[in-house]
């Protein structure tokens, strides 16, 4: 079975649960401690600028940017994810607007240049047809807008991925394998941390096809991010190691090419 077999949506409701959990209960410590963070803060100020955020979840990257005094609209695939997102905003309203959608539609559901900023925290790489994503996000920006989105770093996300280990059981080295083999795939969610295990499809990409798909869509590459926790976060949460050593994570901030002319 490959990712086309393998339908969004209903991945994504089948592991709502679980996720929901991984994310609410602190778990998914990546997250709350680096990529997330890092994400917000390559957005900058974003006091009273417009945001869509692309398959925006149960809203975790949405109400960060809402509290930081974005006005943010969620899209996203999944009934069972914009549900929790949904409720958590009825019992905190932070004037978001969640709707269910594939974000490759964002072109003809919102007028043009109705965006300051354009965000996807973890989701392009899931999204079935990334192309027609990102050149919705360039009509539905601003000239001057930004799109910024996270996805898990290209060089350490091949197929083959394993950490060399000594006979402690201590990491010594992240070996890795098969960087060009891209294209559909299916996340195993199996880990201990999570309630139960799902499976979810996605793409995997080289930094030259993110690159083109970026170019294609009309956009510049203006800014590159490899989050990575400060010595000091190590030193209080060891999980946090290997994304120090390796970068797990990257940050694409990108702008419209007629913005420069
Ligand atoms: C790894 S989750 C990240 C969710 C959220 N951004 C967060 O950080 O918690 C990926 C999300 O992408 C959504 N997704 C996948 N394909 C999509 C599409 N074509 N349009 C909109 N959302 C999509 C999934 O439903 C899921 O919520």
């Amino acid at each position: 079975m490959d990712s086309s077999d393998l339908d969004a949506r209903a991945a994504w409701n089948a592991g709502a649960d679980a996720f929901i959990q991984f994310v609410e209960s602190g778990a998914d410590y990546y997250r709350h401690l680096v990529h997330g963070p890092a994400l917000l803060a390559a957005c900058g100020d974003v006091r009273g600028q417009t945001a869509l955020d692309l398959g925006c979840g149960h809203g975790y990257f949405s109400r960060l940017l809402a509290r930081a005094g974005s006005i943010v609209t969620g899209v996203d695939l999944s009934d069972n994810l914009l549900a929790r997102a949904i409720e958590l905003e009825s019992q905190g309203p932070l004037r978001i607007a969640y709707l269910q959608m594939d974000a490759a539609q964002i072109g003809d559901r919102f007028e043009a240049e109705t965006f300051n900023l354009v965000t996807g925290c973890m989701s392009l790489q899931d999204m079935a047809d990334p192309a027609a994503v990102l050149s919705g996000a360039s009509r539905v920006l601003k000239r001057d807008g930004r799109a910024l989105f996270s996805v898990p770093h290209p060089c350490t996300d091949p197929p083959v991925r394993e950490w060399k280990r000594d006979e402690r059981g201590g990491k010594l080295a992240l070996c890795l394998d098969r960087y060009f083999d891209t294209g559909p795939a299916i996340c195993h969610w199996v880990m201990a941390r999570l309630k139960y295990h799902w499976r979810t499809p996605f793409r995997r990409y080289t930094l030259t096809q993110w690159s083109d798909l970026i170019r294609d869509a009309g956009f510049f590459i203006q800014n590159l991010h490899e989050p990575r926790p400060s010595a000091e976060l190590v030193a209080a949460h060891p999980e946090l190691d290997d994304c120090f050593r390796m970068p797990f994570f990257l940050i694409f901030e990108i702008m419209k090419r007629e913005s420069q002319a």
